[in-house]
């Protein structure tokens, strides 16, 4: 006997929902969330402790993420073939966990839903030029309306003016970052160069193209802006950019992020069941004024959550995850404490207690549009 002691079946359930959620994006690949599981219900907390003062000072990418996340999970439940019933908690004081999802009714998965569960370990960012091909109108329309059932908005900036607007407000909002030393201090601390033996942040293998390739500038993560020799990028793709879209929510607050996320992951998944790829250029939605002047091109006049960019890829990065084990905890009433979720803490708030009426969740989805797929040369 070797004393070793056998995982429960909600235990096992747990890991199944909770390696599905990790897989989702997260700003600088940070992964601020934690869950605890009991034999009813996953809670999911933001990890405070992740969170970048800086970059997201109010803490909205943090639970956008943790949103994105929250989508896999319901969508793994699903593929256990039970319907999540996910309650929202109010917006009170740090202890409180984001939401609370239990085992619903018994419902067979749709085919939107399989497609989307298959793609969630195919689904990777992008940073660099698309193919030539562009993504097709009904496709775009498709994920406008997975969008809309988790109740955001999508839309595409198709036309060359809003196109070039949006452009010049991302190159103004990555000019601040790359002025602002604090700011750089903190993206080099979220990136991983070399062997570093690390399972967050991203990857250098991550960005191969310089960050100027293409008509929206990117994150300058590997520092070449910094270098004259590597400043400017030796070729610019500006036709390869892909077609850029905002992910808005009608209001601006911690629901509305989590819807976003939410929404974010149903329109990822769609899009790389599709075989469909997305870029990020969130810079903009970083500072008030940038965030502003980026809402007014909204014709919804809906807060933006995300500006994205989508093409056809070749190219798969995976980025790490942290282990299940280092995120997962059993429920005890308590919250989990960062990164340890062997140890807990008492809860600081009345939060425990606040309710918001259930809500039964599915991914049931709109209709699946036909798509196709152009020549591929590669970017
Ligand atoms: C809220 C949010 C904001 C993000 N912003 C950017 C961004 O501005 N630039 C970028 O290159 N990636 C951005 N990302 C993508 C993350 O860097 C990426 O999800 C993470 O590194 C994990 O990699 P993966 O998506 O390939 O799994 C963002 C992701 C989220 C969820």
């Amino acid at each position: 006997m070797t004393g070793q002691r056998t995982p429960t079946p909600s235990e096992h359930a747990a890991n199944h929902l909770v390696r599905a959620a990790v897989t989702a994006p997260s700003l600088h690949n940070s992964q601020p969330w934690l869950f605890a599981y009991s034999d009813s219900r996953v809670l999911l907390y933001a990890d405070d402790t992740r969170r970048l003062p800086l970059a997201d000072p109010r803490g909205r990418q943090q639970v956008i993420s943790c949103g994105a996340a929250l989508f896999n999970l319901r969508l793994a439940m699903r593929h256990l073939g039970f319907r999540p019933t996910v309650r929202f908690f109010p917006d009170t004081p740090e202890y409180v966990p984001l939401v609370q999802v239990e085992w619903g009714a018994y419902a067979r998965m749709t085919s939107d839903e399989t497609l989307m569960h298959r793609s969630m370990r195919r689904r990777h960012t992008h940073r660099g030029p698309f193919q030539a091909a562009s993504v097709p109108a009904s496709l775009i329309e498709a994920l406008r309306q997975q969008a809309h059932a988790e109740g955001a908005g999508l839309c595409a900036m198709d036309d060359p003016t809003s196109q070039l607007r949006l452009a010049a407000l991302v190159r103004e909002a990555e000019q601040l970052r790359r002025n602002t030393p604090a700011y750089t201090a903190e993206l080099n601390r979220w990136t991983r160069v070399g062997d570093a033996p690390r399972d967050d942040g991203v990857p250098a293998e991550a960005c191969a193209f310089h960050p100027d390739c293409t008509a929206l500038a990117g994150r300058d993560f590997t520092g070449l802006t910094r270098h004259p020799d590597t400043a400017a990028p030796p070729w610019k793709w500006s036709t390869r950019t892909g077609i850029t879209v905002l992910l808005t929510t009608p209001h601006d607050s911690r629901q509305d992020w989590l819807r976003a996320g939410q929404a974010l992951q149903r329109v990822l998944l769609y899009a790389a069941g599709h075989n469909v790829a997305a870029g990020f250029h969130t810079q903009p939605l970083e500072v008030a004024d940038l965030r502003a002047r980026v809402r007014a091109t909204v014709p919804s006049g809906q807060h933006p959550q995300m500006i994205l960019r989508l093409g056809y890829t070749n190219d798969r990065v995976r980025t790490p995850r942290r282990p299940v084990t280092d995120v997962l905890a059993r429920d005890n009433g308590l919250r989990p404490t960062a990164s340890t979720p062997a140890r807990w803490r008492e809860p600081r708030g009345p939060a425990r207690g606040s309710r918001s009426p259930a809500q039964e969740v599915t991914c049931a989805a709109p209709p699946r549009p036909g798509t196709q797929r152009g020549a591929e040369p590669r970017g």
